[in-house]
């Protein structure tokens, strides 16, 4: 496993640092993100993306993962961000993330929302529909602005992910069908428009894709769609964002192939369709979020209760589960983990982890071969940097738990642990 090395005393080591002793040190349930990782990542895309391609950008999805040091990390590495939410957007600006460099999508951006976009000076508000469209105009027009705007499309095409994760078929909530009667409204509307500059197209095929077809599929009708826009508008497009989608590693049974094996064909039909069409190369843009923060990310749990139901199953009981990552629960992810106070001791031992929540639901891993597990062990799961932390919850008035960021053998508090009181906080 990424970032993974054994101690001496048999610990699980991660970035450096000894997963035991963070457990002890600040508690459990406890994310853990390797800083190195993340960095790794960020300085991939630089390398194999934006260095490689000329007239490229990239943004980082933050709804995977948002910290106020999230966005400043991915500010010191020149990349941008992907906002979906007044609340994103409030806090990258906190963080002091430069505000022309991220993109705000949302297929029900609120008037509050886009009025705190305009006020930011956001570098491209992602629009999804007229009302939308129409909103944005205005507000941009009251305060004598024009917002950058892109259009979300949907390609119309199925990817290979969970139902609930795949975003660019024709019957999606998102972006906008590219039925020449439906997009004629949208294209001519905008370009008609003061109070808004359309500069080009963005899709979002779906997440944790393992196969590049769809994102290929998805640029084949899109590039098509510029053609014709040229052609019926005279409207060049400048910029065409691919969105993100990138698999990771959760289990064995994922084979990630590298960033560039997406990247590099993407390109390459970019050009290929351009040079076809006769159409002057867009400006690219990627926006992972899940590639840049899964595998950099492993939650600590205690291990309590172990409780053996003779001839069907022992159920190994951990202090979290659901409300620090929902994912096993709606999607049926998998994962994978280990005994940390044991990382070398022989995976002999077959059980189902469960969370602590009063839902039946609440499985973190089925059937996972451990090291004999004990209660008062340490429980390491993997590849939890992504869509855990994010879409934390407080079910059963649950705290939510703390992030630590690790490097290099040091580790520092980024997120303090909610306590009880923080849970009864609003109530008046
Ligand atoms: N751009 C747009 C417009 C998106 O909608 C998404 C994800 C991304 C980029 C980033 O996708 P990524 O590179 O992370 O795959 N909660 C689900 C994932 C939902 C993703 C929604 N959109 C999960 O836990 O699997």
């Amino acid at each position: 496993m990424a970032g993974a090395q054994s101690g001496t005393d048999r610990h699980f080591m991660f970035d450096g640092c000894d997963t035991v002793a963070l457990a002890k040190k600040y508690g459990t349930p406890l994310y853990v993100m390797s800083e190195t990782l993340i960095r790794e990542r960020l300085r991939e895309i630089r390398d194999t993306f934006l260095e490689r391609h000329p007239w490229t950008f990239a943004v980082f999805a933050s709804k995977a993962f948002q910290t106020l040091e999230m966005c400043r990390m991915v500010a010191s590495e020149g990349l941008g961000l992907d906002v979906v939410s007044g609340g994103e957007l409030y806090a990258a600006a906190r963080a002091g993330f430069p505000c022309d460099r991220i993109f705000f999508h949302g297929n029900n951006k609120t008037i509050e929302e886009l009025r705190l976009a305009v006020e930011y000076g956001v570098g491209r508000v992602v629009v999804d529909n007229l009302y939308e469209l129409e909103a944005l105009n205005a507000i941009a027009l009251e305060r004598g602005m024009r917002a950058k705007i892109l259009f979300r499309v949907t390609p119309g095409v199925d990817s290979h992910t969970h139902r609930f994760i795949s975003t660019g078929q024709l019957d999606s909530k998102f972006g906008i069908p590219l039925d020449p009667r439906v997009r004629g409204r949208y294209i001519g509307a905008a370009l008609a428009m003061k109070g808004v500059e359309l500069t080009g197209f963005h899709f979002h095929v779906g997440s944790q894709l393992l196969e590049n077809d769809s994102h290929l599929k998805a640029i084949e009708v899109v590039t098509r769609l510029m053609r014709d826009v040229k052609a019926d508008y005279g409207f060049e497009t400048k910029d065409l964002n691919l969105g993100g989608g990138f698999g990771v590693r959760y289990t064995d049974a994922d084979e990630p192939k590298p960033l560039a094996y997406f990247t590099d064909a993407m390109m390459a039909e970019v050009r290929r369709r351009c040079g076809e069409y006769g159409l002057p190369m867009p400006r690219a843009i990627i926006e992972p979020g899940r590639w840049i923060v899964g595998e950099a990310g492993i939650t600590l749990y205690t291990i309590g209760s172990i409780k053996e139901i003779p001839g069907v199953r022992t159920y190994v009981g951990v202090d979290g589960g659901l409300p620090d990552n929902p994912r096993p629960a709606l999607y049926g992810a998998r994962y994978d983990a280990i005994v940390a106070n044991r990382c070398d001791g022989p995976r002999s031992r077959v059980v189902t982890v469960a969370g602590k929540c009063c839902e039946t639901g609440d499985i973190l891993i089925r059937d996972i071969a451990l090291c004999e597990p004990e209660s008062g062990d340490i429980l390491a799961v993997f590849t939890t940097g992504a869509y855990n932390h994010s879409m934390a919850s407080n079910y059963n008035r649950i705290p939510r738990p703390a992030v630590v960021m690790v490097r290099e053998g040091r580790d520092r508090l980024s997120v303090r642990r909610e306590t009880w009181d923080d849970l009864i906080a609003r109530e008046i």
